[in-house]
């Protein structure tokens, strides 16, 4: 879904409370706004010693509705056609049966370059796979809070910075968001997936400056 649709309508913050609202606090808002916007990349560490199967610099790229790592550069890729999450922070946009409980801020990524395409980032709530969708096919599950912590460096959701890389077929790592903290034993278990190998890492954030503009 385009960016248009979706949240033009949950920006409210940098709208301020009419008069109440300071013009100092209205710039303070609209600064921490547009930094929450900056776009970045995703790219995994794993812990020293730890990272025997060479995850660490892989990149969270988008298919099939599903998040996996794969290699920085799109012209090195395993999977084909992929296409490298650019994220960014914003409310996300409940609706009238989840307003009650909101989620805070939700994560929209890139899904295609052309046309422009955004959807949300999410952590379905049944698997633990790290997906992506429009509204609709996100709301039911781990839509947020999406944060960032160590100095706005690591990507958190539900304030953890939890993630594992599981190999669901050779060579082809998948992201899993960690809830229960049990490296998602419960949850591949259900489906059939124990004994995949499961790699516990983190996603640290790449501003796309960094990465020199679009990545494609
Ligand atoms: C690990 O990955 C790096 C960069 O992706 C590559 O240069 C290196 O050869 C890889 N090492 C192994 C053991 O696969
Ligand atoms: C959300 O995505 C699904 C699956 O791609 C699609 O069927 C549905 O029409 C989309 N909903 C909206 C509101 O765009």
């Amino acid at each position: 879904m385009v960016l248009g649709l979706l949240t033009i309508t949950s920006i409210p913050t940098v709208t301020g409370v009419a008069q109440g609202v300071s013009e100092q606090r209205r710039q303070n808002q609209q600064k921490v706004d547009a930094k929450r916007m900056e776009k970045f990349c995703m790219d995994v560490v794993c812990e020293e010693g730890k990272d025997e199967h060479n995850l660490s610099g892989k990149r969270v790229v988008l298919k099939d509705e599903k998040a996996y790592l794969d290699d920085p550069s799109p012209s090195h890729r395993s999977l084909k056609p992929s296409h490298t999450a650019q994220a960014f922070y914003i409310s996300y946009p409940e609706t009238e049966e989840t307003k009650a409980h909101p989620r805070g801020l939700g994560l929209v990524s890139t899904v295609s370059d052309d046309p422009p395409m955004l959807n949300w980032l999410y952590a379905d709530k049944d698997t633990h796979e790290v997906k992506y969708g429009n509204r609709t096919q996100s709301i039911a599950h781990v839509v947020g809070p999406w944060d960032w912590a160590d100095e706005e460096t690591t990507v958190t959701l539900e304030k953890k910075d939890m993630f594992v890389a599981v190999e669901e077929e050779d060579g082809k790592w998948a992201v899993y968001f960690d809830r229960d903290e049990d490296w998602c034993e419960r949850v591949l278990a259900e489906r059939g997936l124990d004994g995949k190998r499961v790699v516990d890492i983190r996603i640290r954030r790449k501003m796309l400056e960094q990465v020199g503009g679009s990545a494609g």
